[in-house]
Formats: structure tokens, C-alpha cells, sequence
């Protein structure tokens, strides 16, 4: 089977139906831009993006474990040394606490550089009357609310390219030597996350991987290459596919397209109708491919949309990111698996515990609770378990920074906290140290053999 399906190319999408559609007003200005983006150098490469899909490959097979996170909507305010360094610190810290736990390699992938558009429920916002259209993220619009803030801004494709180019550069040269060297995991720690209940465990998880590297030094001789740097990749919801299509380009000695945009798009879960643009573009591309599921979704739905975005059954091809909810995943989740297990299909799990369990307090704050949020992944691994599958990754909103947005953790955030530090424009995020305790309980979890 070849790799590119029939009829299909990067522009294919265009003669299906496109949701979350946006409407440029100036369509040249549009034209010129897309033709500038599609001349920039590509922000990933194809090695690394197959190196992906390997490991993913591994973690459907029980092998490997795939942590997912970052920011809802990354903004390009954010795009700064602090924001970045915190999130990748609390990434890594994270994946530490896991890989020690199962002694499992732990596939790290960034919801960051390029998760700047946001699928929206409206196209308009009213307030006091006046009615705008809706914010679709730092990629589109402005979040302001004024009529030319809201209007889609062609030139913010390229300003979110430059963006996402600057986040890899930084990210790369921190994951590539010194800061993420596994002989000094301690140079992660958040400082407000050291004085948490959690810090004495970490720092007992820390003390034992330095053990570890110390005698796997002693074994095999100093200077061990790999435990200097660690691999990290990117992700983001492939929302904009004007964007996504000026990055996507075959290579040298490859096969088929790449979306060189990032490492791992992802088709979220307003956009995954079967006949839509996302589906068509996506099925086209060699990325590996992330589709959110929703609760209540259709099994004739999901056999046909794993057959169309992954005709060869290649490992590591489909990730279904699951997101049905602590209410809900008891009943929907032993549905996904049977319907994959009928098919003999066994793609890679991974519980996106956030979006299914938003909330809206009476003050008329979005929030989610951290109880809330820890009961759909417990249930999710018992779910599999049960099912004679098995759980191969988690899905975060998170950042490495001390926000008030999800209620609950050990320090007990409360409704009247979330008014002291939220930043997020969109979804609430777990702050640093919500992430790290919910690491330690997956943790935990896995270790027991759960
Ligand atoms: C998201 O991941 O931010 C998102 C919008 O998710 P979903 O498509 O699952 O609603
Ligand atoms: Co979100």
C-alpha cells in the first residue's frame, strides 16, 4: 500500500467541509503569507518525527509511556525564557517520577510550539450587547475585545511560526545538554514546589536516579552520552490546516509527506468528522496522529476513522487520546477497547483526564477539580485493565508555574483561590505542583502493578 492514500494531497482538505472554519477578509494578503510560510525552513524533521512514532509504537506495546502536556492555548506573550523553562522542568520532573516508578522509558511530548489556535463552541462573543467574534487563539486573533482585534489576522500565522521556531530553539538547547543531565535531575526543581508535601518524595526519587546513573557510570565508564540529554517532542491540535499545509512537505529519501509543523498533530474533538477537512488532511501525513474521543461517540464512527487514518495498522500511526470524563469513562471506555479489539486493531491509550471534567462555578469561573480530574485516570487504568488492555499515556493541561486554576491538590485550593493568579485565556491548567502530585499518584499506580 503506498504511503500516500489515493487522491489525496496536501491540499485535498479543501473539498470537504471544514469546521471551525475561519474567514480571512483578505484573501491575498492570506495567499501571501501561506506562499512566505511555505518557503521557511521546517521546525521539525523527518528522523525525528519516525523516532516518535517508533516510541509511541513501543508504548502500545506496553513497552514505553507516553506523558503528554502544556498549556490549553499557549500565547505568544509566553514566549519567554521563564514560562518555558517551568514547563519543561515540570515535564521533565514529571517523567522522571514515572520512568522511576515503572522503569519504563517515558515518551515526553509538549503540547507547545504551535498549540496557538483553539477550537471554540461559538463563533461570536457578546458582551454588553456588542457582539464580536469569538478569540480562536494567538494564531487567528487578538484576545482583545474589539472589532479589529477579532478580525482574523493572516500575518499571525507567521508570527506564531517565528514563535514556535524560537520555543524548539530553546527547548532544544535545554533538553540537549546541562540543564537536563540526569546527574543533576535537582537543577528541574520549581522553587514553590519544594516547599510542597511532595518535595521529600522527589527528592528520594531524585537521590535514587543519581544512585542509578552513578552505577551504570561505574559499569560501563563515565561520559554515557545519552544520560546528558533527554528527547523531547512537540504536539499541537492541527486546527489551522492552512497552516499545518505550508509545513507540509516530502523529504529526501522518504517516503510520503510530513506536516514538519510538529512532531505529533492532533485532531480534536470538534473537528474529527469523518468526511472533514482535519480527517482528510491528517490520514495523508506520516505524522504520527492523536484524535481526541469523546463520551457518547459513535463505534461505527471510530472503526472508520482508524481505518482511514491508519489503513496499514503502523505502530505508533494512531494515539486515541481518550476524554469522556470521571462520569463517564466507566461506560465508554470498555466500549473503545472492545470496538479496537474487534477490529484487531491495538492502538496507543492515553487518558486526557482534563476535558471531560470542566466546570463552571457560580462565579462563572472555569475550573476543574484535581479529585475529579485523578478519578477518571484511576478509573481509566482499571477500565483497561479490565478490558485486557492497558493505559499507555496521560494527556496534561499543565504549566510549571504557581496559578490558581484547577481546585484541589494537597494545599487544597479552593473556589475563593482561583481568583488570586488565572491566566489562562482558555482551559484551567494544573500549576506545578497539582502536576507533580498527579504524577506521583500515577506513579504509585503503575508501580503497584496497576
Ligand atoms: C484541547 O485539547 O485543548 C481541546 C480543545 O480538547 P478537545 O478537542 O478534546 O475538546
Ligand atoms: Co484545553
Amino acid at each position: 500500500m503506498s504511503r500516500t492514500p489515493k487522491g489525496w494531497t496536501p491540499e485535498s482538505w479543501k473539498t470537504q467541509q471544514e469546521g471551525q472554519v475561519v474567514h480571512y477578509p483578505d484573501e491575498a494578503a492570506l495567499e501571501r503569507v501561506l506562499q512566505q510560510l511555505s518557503r521557511l525552513p521546517p521546525l521539525v524533521t523527518s528522523w525525528e518525527v519516525e523516532a516518535l512514532k517508533k516510541e509511541l509504537g513501543r508504548a502500545a506495546a506496553g513497552e514505553a509511556f507516553l506523558l503528554q502536556g502544556g498549556d490549553c492555548a499557549e500565547s505568544f506573550e509566553d514566549c519567554s525564557a521563564e514560562p518555558i523553562a517551568a514547563k519543561l522542568k515540570i515535564l521533565l520532573q514529571a517523567s522522571l517520577v514515572l520512568v522511576h516508578a515503572t522503569k519504563k522509558p517515558v515518551v515526553r511530548v509538549g503540547r507547545m510550539a504551535g498549540q496557538y489556535a483553539k477550537p471554540r463552541s461559538s463563533n461570536t462573543e457578546e458582551r454588553d450587547g456588542v457582539t464580536l467574534h469569538t478569540y480562536r487563539g494567538d494564531l487567528i486573533n487578538r484576545s482583545g475585545f474589539s472589532p479589529a482585534e477579532r478580525v482574523p489576522d493572516p500575518t499571525l500565522l507567521l508570527r506564531g511560526y517565528e514563535r514556535a521556531a524560537l520555543t524548539l530553539n530553546f527547548v532544544r538547547a535545554l533538553a540537549d545538554g546541562g540543564f537536563a543531565d540526569l546527574h543533576h535531575p535537582e537543577r528541574w526543581d520549581l522553587s514553590f514546589a519544594r516547599r510542597s508535601r511532595f518535595s521529600a518524595e522527589y527528592a528520594r526519587i531524585v537521590d535514587s536516579i543519581k544512585e542509578s546513573v552513578a552505577f551504570m557510570e561505574a559499569v560501563v565508564g563515565p561520559d554515557v552520552p545519552r544520560l546528558k540529554r533527554v528527547d523531547f517532542y512537540t504536539s499541537h491540535e492541527a486546527l489551522s490546516l492552512r497552516y499545518e499545509q505550508a509545513q507540509t512537505r516530502r523529504v529526501p529519501q522518504r517516503e510520503g509527506y510530513y506536516d514538519l509543523a510538529t512532531h505529533m498533530p492532533w485532531i480534536g474533538k470538534r473537528t474529527a468528522e469523518l468526511d472533514g477537512a482535519h480527517v482528510e488532511f491528517c490520514r495523508g501525513i506520516q505524522n504520527p496522529l492523536g484524535v481526541k474521543v469523546g463520551p457518547g461517540f459513535d463505534e461505527e464512527w471510530l472503526v472508520a476513522l482508524a481505518e482511514r487514518l491508519d489503513p496499514r495498522r503502523e505502530p505508533g500511526r494512531l494515539t486515541l487520546i481518550h476524554r469522556f470524563g470521571a462520569d463517564a469513562v466507566e461506560r465508554d471506555l470498555p466500549r473503545l477497547v472492545a470496538c479496537m479489539q474487534r477490529e484487531g486493531r491495538a492502538p496507543l491509550y492515553c487518558c486526557d483526564p482534563m476535558h471531560g471534567n470542566t466546570l463552571t462555578t457560580e462565579a462563572g469561573v472555569k475550573t476543574r477539580r484535581f479529585e475529579t480530574i485523578l478519578a477518571e485516570l484511576r478509573s481509566s487504568f482499571a477500565a483497561h485493565e479490565a478490558s485486557g488492555s492497558h493505559l499507555g499515556g496521560v494527556h496534561f493541561e499543565l504549566t510549571g508555574e504557581n496559578v490558581t486554576e484547577c481546585i484541589g491538590g494537597a494545599r487544597g485550593l479552593d473556589e475563593a483561590d482561583l481568583a488570586r493568579d488565572y491566566r489562562s485565556a482558555v482551559d484551567p491548567r494544573l500549576n506545578a505542583e497539582q502536576a507533580l502530585e498527579m504524577a506521583m499518584d500515577v506513579a504509585r499506580h503503575m508501580a503497584a502493578g496497576g
